[in-house]
């Protein structure tokens, strides 16, 4: 350490009381549906007492005043993202990867435009692994009809998802052919770190979006990934988020959602295909349907 470095002084922050998790927890599901259950207490006081010690706040009663005074919304959007889990992976549960390449892309396969929805994209490795799969099943040529619209409620990985630069490490388990077509390696400092190359990236388009707010959309998508983020909702408020996802589906349209997301009992419109996948209607239904819309 320099002789010049200064010395932050460590901030005592007073422990979480019942009545403040209350607070915290009624405010995250009213505004967001995220359900932070009785047990959850420890996560949300470690995960914020890092934000408040940023702030220089002593107690969670300042800092939930502070969230509350903000009209700006920001300081909510921002205890948001430090309350929700990011994690991802490229390629995360791969069978859906398989399945998308082997059965889904093809019924698309003579359309003008192919619309996909990757909604709680968090930092971007799901919608480029959709990406990387249409292009494993097609080749580049796809790349001008294919638009992946990927949201998420926090812009801080959004941030890191348009960027789509990401350590090696990434992408262990890559094929190095794969390796050469989708990624340019970086020099000098970012030598352990890649780009997805400008044209894949301009294929997907980064936006915020608040799974628990109205959402809507010019066309209806023939394929969504919604995967682990309904873990961290209520019935209540996955069944309501079904609906409208099952709404903004065409026919014979396919919804992706997590492994540990069962739809069973939500709604019977959906059909079962395999696992964490669904479809609305007769799968098989959109081969051969053309046109602009997709
Ligand atoms: C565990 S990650 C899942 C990422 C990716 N879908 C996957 O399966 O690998 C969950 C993501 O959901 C986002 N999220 C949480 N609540 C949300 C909401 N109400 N609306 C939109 N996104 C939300 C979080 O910001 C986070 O990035």
């Amino acid at each position: 350490m320099s002789p010049s470095a200064v010395i932050e002084p460590f901030i005592e922050v007073t422990p979480l009381t019942a009545l403040e998790f209350d607070q915290i927890r009624k405010l995250a599901y009213e505004r967001f549906g995220l359900d932070l259950r009785h047990g959850k207490e420890q996560l949300v006081s470690a995960r914020l007492t890092k934000k408040i010690r940023e702030l220089k706040f002593h107690s969670f009663r300042e800092y939930y005043r502070h969230v509350m005074e903000d009209t700006s919304g920001a300081a909510l959007v921002a205890m948001i993202d430090a309350l929700t889990t990011n994690h991802t992976s490229f390629f995360r549960e791969p069978a859906h990867f398989d399945f998308l390449k082997a059965a889904v892309l093809l019924e698309l396969r003579d359309r003008e435009r192919i619309n996909i929805w990757c909604a709680a994209s968090s930092t971007g490795e799901e919608a480029y692994s959709i990406a990387f799969t249409a292009l494993d099943a097609f080749d580049f040529s796809i790349l001008p009809k294919l638009r992946i619209i990927a949201t998420d409620i926090s812009t801080r990985v959004l941030a890191t998802a348009e960027a789509g630069t990401y350590p090696a490490e990434k992408f262990d388990g890559f094929h190095p052919e794969q390796m050469r077509r989708y990624l340019l390696r970086g020099t000098g400092e970012w030598q352990d770190w890649y780009r997805i190359k400008k044209e894949i990236r301009g294929a997907i388009e980064f936006r915020r979006l608040n799974l628990n707010q109205p959402f809507s959309f010019a066309a209806p998508f023939p394929i969504i990934f919604c995967r682990n983020v309904m873990i961290y909702f209520d019935r209540p408020t996955r069944q309501t988020l079904v609906n409208r996802l099952f709404d903004c589906l065409e026919p014979g349209g396919y919804l992706f959602t997590g492994y540990s997301e069962t739809l069973s009992g939500m709604d019977q419109r959906l059909t079962y295909v395999r696992p964490a996948i669904y479809c609305k209607g007769k799968p098989g239904a959109m081969r051969g349907r053309v046109g602009k819309k997709g």
